[in-house]
């Protein structure tokens, strides 16, 4: 089974991410047919500063190749590398009635915060839609704030297939409400725009810094500790098997524990967790051509695929005389 999803480049990465999408991504290489790639396209909609989407991109790519991503295993490719999902979107473009996008949450909650919006930011679902079937692919594991694009992608799909026989693969969106949202320093969702991230690949004392600060309640050490509402308990397990769990829980229902020893346990391990990884993202980094031809090596694949589409579809549209 073909299972594609897209990653915006955006600077730092935090626990939210890697627990919530990147580690799951990653673990999908083993089985299935993964192509995984990095949305700069659509990180335009909100980035200009070329300088600044060139440097996140070749981040974006360390930071999946370090944390495991193997693109012998996986099709990894950056998506400008692949012009032929801009063709694509145009094509669809006229298959893409407007009420459809006029409907879509993420667009009129960008217009109702006062953003002005223009073409790119209207036109962002189809985009993501040529970016699904472009690759015949079956299933997509998004996030929920990408639920609607899905149901755009399935809905383009159809009116196409409609007109043409059945040329694209329905994509099945696949949205695991049970995956936990990782809470930030603070109980909300862990998230860049709330400032309350606990990020990877931080110098040690900056991390210890984040860590610190992590909310907990005034109960006094000599008194037992509910481990379900503690916020510190909530991102300790991310890093616990089942036994290392059962024995924290067991230490918060025990008079004794004091957060600050569990800050510092929490610190600790996050710490040794990342180290590998962040000494394989800086090799990484330190080598940018190499970089460039690990993602070449992945446009190639990627194209591989694109191309057996694009040439039935340029067909039945008639551009192909
Ligand atoms: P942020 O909210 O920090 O801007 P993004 O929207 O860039 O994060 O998230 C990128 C991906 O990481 C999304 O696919 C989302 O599913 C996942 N993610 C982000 N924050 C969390 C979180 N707190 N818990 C679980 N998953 C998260
Ligand atoms: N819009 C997605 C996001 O911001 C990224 C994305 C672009 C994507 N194209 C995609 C995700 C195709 C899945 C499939 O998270």
């Amino acid at each position: 089974m073909r299972v594609l999803s897209g990653i915006q480049p955006s600077g730092s990465l935090h626990l939210g991410n890697f627990f919530g999408m990147m580690k799951k991504m990653i673990d999908y290489q083993e089985h299935e047919d993964l192509f995984c790639f990095i949305a700069n396209y659509h990180a335009m909609t909100s980035l200009s500063d070329g300088k600044v989407l060139a440097k996140g991109t070749l981040e974006a790519a360390a930071n999946f190749l370090a944390l495991g991503l193997d693109p012998e295993k996986s099709t990894f490719w950056v998506q400008s590398d692949l012009q032929e999902v801009q063709e694509l979107s145009w094509i669809l473009s006229n298959f893409t009635p407007m009420g459809l996008l006029e409907r879509c949450h993420s667009y009129k909650d960008k217009v109702a915060q006062g953003i002005k919006p223009n073409h790119g930011l209207f036109a962002y679902p189809v985009l993501m839609t040529a970016d699904i079937l472009l690759f015949q692919s079956d299933k997509v594991p998004v996030g929920k704030d990408q639920k609607q694009h899905l149901e755009v992608a399935r809905d383009i799909a159809i009116k196409y297939n409609n007109e043409y026989g059945d040329v694209f693969t329905l994509p099945e969106p696949e949205i695991d409400e049970n995956v936990a949202t990782v809470p930030g320093l603070d109980g909300r969702k862990m998230s860049k725009s709330y400032g309350n991230t606990i990020d990877l690949f931080l110098e040690e004392k900056a991390l210890r810094k984040q860590i610190m600060r992590i909310v907990t309640d005034s109960t006094p050490p000599e008194e037992p500790k509910n481990p379900e509402t503690c916020n510190l308990f909530q991102i300790y397990r991310l890093f616990l098997d089942k036994g290392q769990l059962a024995e924290l829980r067991t230490r918060y229902e025990t008079p004794g524990l004091r957060y600050g020893d569990v800050k510092q346990e929490l610190f600790e391990t996050t710490r040794d967790f990342f180290a590998p990884y962040a000494e394989k993202r800086k090799a990484l980094l330190d080598d940018p051509d190499g970089l460039r031809k690990i993602l070449a090596m992945g446009a190639e694949k990627a194209r591989y695929a694109a191309t057996k589409t694009m040439r039935k579809v340029r067909k039945k549209g008639g551009l192909a005389y």
